[in-house]
């Protein structure tokens, strides 16, 4: 009877255990490039298809370093290549904050400059927690530069490039996110 009440205790502690670390294992991740209109919300859409079946364990979101289209959707051109992979994009740019630094685990950057501007930022947050900063092809199988070439000013093929691109890092970027926080 004492050993079965030890055994109730103990099924009941594993459960809690599982649970308060169900309850704390949300993990939050940031993509950041300049305009927060091409590179970010693309990889924020490809990110948050391939964890569809886990949104109480993933969270995706991003952001601009700059200004310069606060408030508007993707670019048309993101848009199109996105919705040919069957992810729809309904993000608005936004610029980062301060608090971002608060609330992500991840930060993840387009390319280097994207990548010191947000240590910049964070270097004026007193109080910011260590999100891990990272560069965005440092998930690249292929490994022929670091950067995420910048679409904006190029053709409907670079943004398919580009796409191609974040598809394959954001796949290892997850599986990396899977077994770091398994
Ligand atoms: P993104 O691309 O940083 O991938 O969103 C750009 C979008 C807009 C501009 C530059 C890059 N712009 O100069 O307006």
């Amino acid at each position: 009877m004492a050993k079965i009440e030890i055994f109730g205790k103990c099924t009941a502690m594993v459960y809690l255990c599982k649970t308060l670390k169900g309850a704390t294992i949300m993990i939050k991740v940031l993509f950041v490039c300049l305009g927060n209109i091409c590179r970010s919300p693309l990889a924020q859409g490809i990110f948050e298809h391939l964890t569809q079946h886990e949104t109480d364990r993933f969270l995706a979101d991003s952001a601009g370093t700059s200004t310069y289209h606060i408030g508007e959707l993707p670019d048309d051109r993101a848009i199109a290549i996105a919705q040919m992979n069957h992810i729809v994009l309904g993000h608005r740019a936004r610029q980062i904050q301060k608090e971002d630094f608060e609330k992500f685990d991840y930060i993840i950057a387009m390319d280097k400059t994207n990548y010191q501007n947000i240590l910049t930022l964070k270097s004026r947050v007193s109080n910011a927690s260590e999100p891990k900063i990272m560069l965005m092809r440092s998930f690249d199988s292929v490994k022929e530069q670091l950067e995420v070439p910048d679409p904006y000013y190029g053709s409907q093929q670079d943004f398919e490039r580009v796409y191609d691109i974040l598809y394959r890092t954001t796949e290892n970027f997850v599986q990396f996110l899977r077994e770091e926080h398994a």
